[in-house]
Parts: C-alpha cells; structure tokens; sequence
C-alpha cells in the first residue's frame, strides 16, 4: 500500500469511523449514519442468536479475543448484560474495575486506554460521562479496537436503541405483522437529558417510523426538539391516543445535579403511566422502560408489572443485541487487519 493508499483509508476511517470501507460495521459509536438496511441487518443477526423454542445460544465468534468493559458510569443492566453476551460468544471477558483503577490517581483516559491496549485487547465497551468518549476512543486513541459505546453522556446509547427496535420487532412486528412505518410510537418523560431518546427517536426514523411522539413538560425537552422530526406533547392524554408503543423514561436528576421537579407525586398525577392512561393506545400497546424505573413517579407498579409490559423482554433481548453488535463489530475489525 502506498503512502496515498494509507492517507486515503485514514481519512475514510476518520471520517466514518463506525463503517468498515465495505460498509460494515468495525465500532458502534451511535445509530446515526447507519442506514436502514444495516440497522436491520443488526436486528436480523440479533434474530439468529434465538433458538427455536425463542432460547439464546452460544457461538464461537468472539474465541480468542479479549474484551475489556470499562464502565466509568454506574450500570446495573447494560453491563451485565454485556459481560453475558461476551461470554455467549466465546470471548476473554476482563472488568475494569474503574473504582479502583488509576483514573482516580489523575491518569488521563488516553493514557488508561494505551495501557489497556498493550495488555492486548480486541475490544472495549465503555460507558462515560462525557458525550464523545466513545467517538474519541475510536477516532484518536485505539482505532485498531474495536469500540463499542455502552452510553455517552446525554449524546447516545446505541445498543439501547437496537435492542428496543429488536422488542418491537418481535413482540409487534412478528406478532402483528406491522412493519416499522406502520407504527406509532410515544416517548415519555425526560427526553432532555436522555441518551436513550436521542438513540431511539434516530434508530426509530431510519427503521422508516414516521409518526414518533414525544410528552413531556416543556422543561425536560431540549429546545428545538421538532427539529427532529417528532411531534411534541404536553399533554399526556392527546399524546397517548392510539399509540403502539410506549416508552416510558426516569427523570435523570444524576445529569444537573439538583432535582428536576419540585414533586415527584405532582410529576405522576400529570405524566405518570398508569393503567387508565395505557387503555387511551392501541388495545395490546407495548409498554417498554429502559430501567432504572422509578415506581410511581414516571410509571405505576400495575402497568410496569402488567400484561402489556415488555420492559424485562427489553433485558433477554439486551444480550442478543449485543451479541450482534460485538460480533459484527469484531468481523469488521478483523476485515480492516486484513485477517479476514
Ligand atoms: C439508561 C442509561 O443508562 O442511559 N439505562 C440503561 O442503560 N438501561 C437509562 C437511565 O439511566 O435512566
């Protein structure tokens, strides 16, 4: 290859960091700048992961490689679930246990990550504060490994979003034989400071959804929100008519710092999800929560807890997901080393 060659691919890789030069997937920074037909080429992949009686199983794509979770961020679900899909697929599993690492001894995370990487690792999935971590690891630090955002800040949680697009797809979808452009889908709650709307509402329109509602008080939507795309209420009763799926969101009040509402008893009389709320969608609506859920402030016990609810559906599904993204992302890497 010639020094050209090398600029040229450099420049490439900068400059779509994500996608292999085939358009595969080599790290899964966020959904945005994914077609549709890679979006559901990760939701099909994520299918193969289910055996016939709807059970995951285990591969071998991942033998040989070292996986490395660095969780900057509390996580209860995402990076169990991460650390079950790595195992299912064969990997060398390792946790950084960031309490205790040298990042509290003022190392920097360019430094940490070159440590890492001369211990030999294939792939990291981290979760960060700052918005870009994941981008920044990727573009300026490891580009060789694969990385794999597990929740930026308030920018994105790529992963979040596909394995919410992989429960609608087989509990409405398959079941219903709605396609994605047939739907209705409600957003709930603190959009502002949530990196799961902002995945959500990105994969939701590439997957060809065209009627995506966001509610909420006019102080947890970021300004300019229409911009979107997606049709903004305040009023949950308007908001909720007809939907197929509801999405339900924790107010985020770890992101500023000080409360976000004067009254959590006040915010669930006006946008708490209860059972006479979820009866104005569609009979049969999906109700999903990313969790953590707060009980009675953004949903009620019953509807969390009711025939409607998917949201432990949205846990199994977390793992097959992610499953598919590592396993995509780890071919695209071995495609760019020319190992494959
Ligand atoms: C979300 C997150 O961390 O962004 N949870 C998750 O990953 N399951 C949402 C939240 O913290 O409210």
């Amino acid at each position: 290859m010639t020094d050209t060659d090398i600029r040229t691919r450099l420049h490439q890789s900068l400059a779509r960091p994500q996608l292999t030069e085939g358009g595969g997937i080599r790290h899964f920074i966020g959904v945005e700048g994914l077609n549709r037909t890679q979006l559901e080429n990760i939701i099909d992949k994520a299918m193969g992961y289910f055996d016939d009686g709807g059970r995951l199983i285990n591969t071998d794509e991942l033998a040989g490689k070292t996986v490395m979770n660095l969780f900057f961020e509390n996580s209860t679900r995402t990076r169990t679930t991460f650390e079950a899909a790595q195992k299912r697929l064969g990997a060398n599993v390792l946790n950084l246990d960031i309490a205790k690492s040298s990042t509290n001894k003022g190392e920097t995370l360019r430094d940490t990550l070159w440590n890492l990487e001369a211990m030999s690792a294939d792939m990291f999935v981290v979760r960060h504060s700052a918005s870009g971590a994941a981008h920044f690891m990727a573009t300026e630090v490891t580009p060789n490994v694969a990385i794999i955002n597990a929740g930026d800040g308030w920018h994105a949680h790529p992963t979040q979003a596909m394995l919410d697009m992989l429960t609608i797809h087989r509990e409405l979808c398959m079941k219903s034989g709605k396609s994605f452009d047939e739907l209705s889908v409600a957003i709930i709650g603190d959009i502002k400071h949530s990196r799961v709307a902002r995945s959500d509402i990105s994969a939701l329109m590439t997957l060809g959804v065209k009627d995506i509602r966001v509610i909420a008080p006019k102080t947890l939507l970021p300004k300019g929100i229409e911009r979107y795309g997606v049709s903004v209420f305040e009023d949950m009763e308007q908001g909720l008519a007809g939907v197929d799926v509801v999405i339900g969101l924790r107010i985020q009040n770890e992101r500023i710092g000080s409360p976000l509402l004067p009254s959590t008893s006040e915010y669930f009389k006006v946008y708490g999800i209860t059972d006479a709320r979820i009866k104005l969608a569609k009979p049969n609506a999906l109700v999903m929560h990313p969790g953590p859920m707060n009980r009675g402030v953004e949903i009620a016990s019953s509807v969390a807890d009711g025939e409607q609810s998917v949201i432990l559906k949205q846990v199994n599904n977390g793992i097959a997901i992610r499953m598919a993204v590592m396993a995509m992302a780890m071919r695209g890497q071995d495609e760019v080393k020319g190992l494959v």
